[in-house]
C-alpha cells in the first residue's frame, strides 16, 4: 500500500481543520482522516459556548495584547508566552475564515461578528453561534474537508504507532466494521483525539470517547506527556449527568445561589464575580457545598445557575441548547426555575508535549488540539481558548505536517506487526477463571479519581488514589470481553478504551503528588501557595516499563514577568 502523506487521528475541529489546511498547501496530498466516530459527532459538536478572538466588536477597546495577558494570567503563568502570542494574535483572522467559508456566527445589530463576556476575560471577546458554537464549526470543517478530497475513515480504533529505528512509519488501528486490524503506512502522523476527562466518568461533562486514545498511543511509543496533572474542572455541569451548561449562560448574566440565596462569588471574585476563571468559580462552588451551603438531592449536592432573571427571549434565542438540556436532564425549565449544577471534569490541561508547531520528540508525530501540550492553556484554561486552540493550531500543525510530508520515505509495516497487534486483541478473548468486567472498572476509575484527585487534593489522599489505580491496573489484566464477535465488537473497544485511560490516569496521579504547590486548577490543600520558586515549571510524564517516570521542562516565558493572581 502507498503511504499516506498524512495520517490524523480524529475527526474534531483540530483533525479536520490540519486536514484543510494540508490539503490548502498542496492539494495533491493523500490524507488520510481516521475516527472511531463519524466525525461530525466529534466532542468538537458538544462545544457550546465560543471561541475567543480580539475582534473588538463588542467592546471597541479590545485588543490582542489584552487576550494575551488575559490568557497568560488564566493559565497561572505556567502557559509557554510564545504559544499564547500565536494563538491570540491569529485569533482574529482565524474566526473570519471560518466566517468566509460558511460557520454562521450569530451577529449584533450592525451585523459584526457578535461577542460575549466569558471567564477571566478582560473584555466580551467570545464570538458565538447561539450555544452551537462547536456543532457548527464542525460542519463546516467536514464539508470543507470533503470538497478538497481527504479520505476519511470512519468507525476505525487506533491501536498503536508503528516504528522502526526510533522513527514512525505509520499506524495501525482496527477497523470497528470488520475486526480487522489494518496498517496505515505514513510519512507523518498527526494525533488529534481530544482530551481525556472522561476518566472521570460520570463526574465529566466529557463524550464517552475522550478516553485519551491519543495520548496513550503516545505514551506507550516513548513520546512524553506533559502537565497531565492539570485538569479542568468546568463550574456548572449538570447535576445528575456532569453534562456542560456553557459558560455563556454566565456570560449573558446567569447568576450562581447557594442555598442561603446568596451570590457566593461575592465572596470569592467581588469584582468578576460569576465570570471569574473556572479553576476559581470550581473551587468557590466546591466550598460552598463543603460549608453546607449548598443543597442536597440523592443525586448529589450542588448549587444554583439561576438564569429566571433574563427573560424568556433571551433565553430561547442565545441559550437554546441549554434549556432543552436542563427540562430533559432535570426537569427543570431555566425560563421558570434554576437549574441545579456542580463542578465537572471537562478539559485536559496536559496532552502530548510539542513545540508551537506541533512537532513531538518522535520525528514524524505530531499533536494539535487538547491531545497536544503546546502549552497555551499552562495551568488553567479560559473558557473560549478551547475551540480557538484548535483552530489556530490545527491549521499550524497541518501546514507544518504537510512540509515534512515532502521529506520521508517510509519504511513498510510489516505483517508481524499486524499479526501481533490482532494478538493482542484476541488476547482479551481468552477464557480465564478468574475475570473482571471493564464496566465495574472504569466505575471505579472515575470514583478514586474524583475523590482523591479531583478539585482539592492533598498527599495522603492522592496516595490512596495511586495505590487504588494501581489495583486497577492488576485487575484489569483479568479483564475479559465476552463477545467474540467481529462487527462492531463495542465491548472490546469500551475495553482499550478502559486500557488508555487507566494508563493516563497515573500520568495524573503521579504529577498531581509531585507537583506541592497549589496552581490553577491544581489545588493542594496541604501546600495552598503558588510556589514559583520550585514549581514554575512543567512536568513530563514517560513510560518507564509499566510505571510512569516524571522530568521536568522550563516554561517559556515572554514579556509578562510572574505576578500574585487576582481577580
Ligand atoms: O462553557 C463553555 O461553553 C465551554 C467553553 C469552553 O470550554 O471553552
Amino acid at each position: 500500500m502507498k503511504p499516506f502523506d498524512i495520517v490524523i487521528v480524529g475527526g474534531g475541529g483540530a483533525g479536520l481543520y490540519a486536514a484543510m489546511e494540508a490539503m490548502k498547501t498542496n492539494p495533491a496530498l493523500n490524507i488520510a482522516v481516521l475516527s472511531k466516530v463519524y466525525p461530525n459527532r466529534s466532542h468538537t459538536s458538544a462545544a457550546q459556548g465560543g471561541a475567543n478572538a480580539a475582534l473588538a466588536n463588542k467592546a471597541k477597546d479590545d485588543t490582542v495584547e489584552l487576550h494575551i495577558f488575559d490568557t497568560i494570567k488564566g493559565s497561572d503563568y505556567l502557559a509557554d508566552q510564545d504559544a499564547v502570542e500565536i494563538l491570540c494574535s491569529e485569533a482574529p483572522k482565524i474566526i473570519r475564515e471560518l466566517d468566509n467559508i460558511g460557520t454562521p456566527w450569530s451577529r449584533l445589530d450592525d451585523n459584526t461578528i457578535a461577542q460575549r463576556p466569558f471567564g477571566g476575560a478582560g473584555r466580551p471577546r467570545c464570538c458565538y453561534c447561539a450555544d452551537k458554537t462547536g456543532h457548527t464549526i464542525l460542519q463546516t470543517l467536514y464539508e470543507q474537508c470533503l470538497k478538497k478530497g481527504v479520505f476519511f475513515f470512519n468507525e476505525y480504533f487506533a491501536l498503536q504507532l508503528s516504528v522502526h529505528d526510533s522513527r514512525m512509519k505509520g499506524l495501525i488501528a482496527m477497523n470497528m466494521k470488520t475486526g480487522k486490524v489494518e496498517a496505515f503506512p505514513a510519512r507523518t502522523v498527526l494525533f488529534a483525539t481530544g482530551g481525556y476527562a472522561k476518566m472521570y466518568w460520570n463526574r465529566s461533562s466529557n463524550a464517552a470517547g475522550n478516553t485519551g486514545d491519543g495520548q496513550a498511543i503516545a505514551y506507550r511509543a516513548g513520546i512524553p506527556l506533559k502537565d497531565m496533572e492539570f485538569v479542568q474542572f468546568h463550574p456548572t455541569g449538570l447535576r445528575k449527568s456532569g453534562l456542560l451548561v456553557t459558560e455563556g449562560a454566565r456570560g449573558e448574566g446567569g447568576y450562581l445561589i447557594n442555598s442561603l440565596g446568596e451570590r457566593f462569588m461575592s465572596r470569592y471574585a467581588p469584582e468578576k464575580m460569576e465570570l471569574g476563571p473556572r479553576d476559581l468559580v470550581s473551587r468557590s462552588i466546591e466550598t460552598e457545598i463543603l460549608q453546607e451551603r449548598g443543597f442536597d438531592s440523592p443525586a448529589g449536592k450542588y448549587v444554583h445557575l439561576d438564569l429566571t432573571h433574563l427573560g424568556a427571549d433571551l433565553i430561547k434565542t442565545r441559550l437554546p441548547q441549554i434549556r432543552e438540556m436542563s427540562m430533559y436532564f432535570e426537569g427543570v425549565d431555566p425560563i421558570e426555575e434554576p437549574i441545579p449544577v456542580r463542578p465537572t471534569a471537562h478539559y485536559s490541561m496536559g496532552g502530548i508535549d510539542t513545540d508551537i508547531d506541533g512537532r513531538t520528540v518522535m520525528d514524524g508525530v505530531y499533536a494539535a488540539g487538547e491531545c497536544a501540550c503546546v502549552s497555551v492553556h499552562g495551568a488553567n484554561r479560559l473558557g473560549g481558548n478551547s475551540l480557538l486552540d484548535i483552530l489556530v493550531f490545527g491549521r499550524i500543525v497541518g501546514h507544518a505536517a504537510a512540509e515534512e510530508a515532502k521529506k520521508f520515505e517510509p519504511a513498510p509495516i510489516t505483517p508481524e506487526e499486524i499479526k501481533d497487534a490482532e494478538n493482542q486483541l484476541r488476547s482479551y478473548m481468552q477464557p480465564s477463571g478468574h475475570f473482571e468486567r471493564y464496566g465495574t472498572l472504569r466505575e471505579e476509575l472515575g470514583q478514586t479519581l474524583a475523590l482523591n484527585v479531583g478539585i482539592y487534593r492533598e498527599a495522603s489522599k492522592i496516595r490512596k488514589g495511586v495505590s487504588e489505580l494501581h489495583g486497577l491496573q492488576e485487575r484489569f489484566k483479568h479483564v475479559r470481553v465476552f463477545d467474540t464477535s467481529d462487527v462492531f465488537n463495542t465491548n472490546l473497544m469500551q475495553v482499550l478504551e478502559l486500557k488508555n485511560m487507566l494508563d493516563l490516569s497515573e500520568t495524573v496521579a503521579a504529577g498531581a503528588l509531585a507537583r506541592e504547590e497549589s496552581r490553577g486548577s491544581h489545588t493542594r490543600t496541604d501546600f495552598p501557595q503558588r510556589d514559583d520558586e520550585k514549581w514554575h515549571k512543567h512536568t513530563l510524564a514517560t513510560l518507564e516499563g509499566d510505571r510512569v517516570k516524571l522530568a521536568e521542562k522550563p516554561v517559556t516565558m515572554g514579556r509578562y514577568e510572574l505576578q500574585e493572581r487576582t481577580y
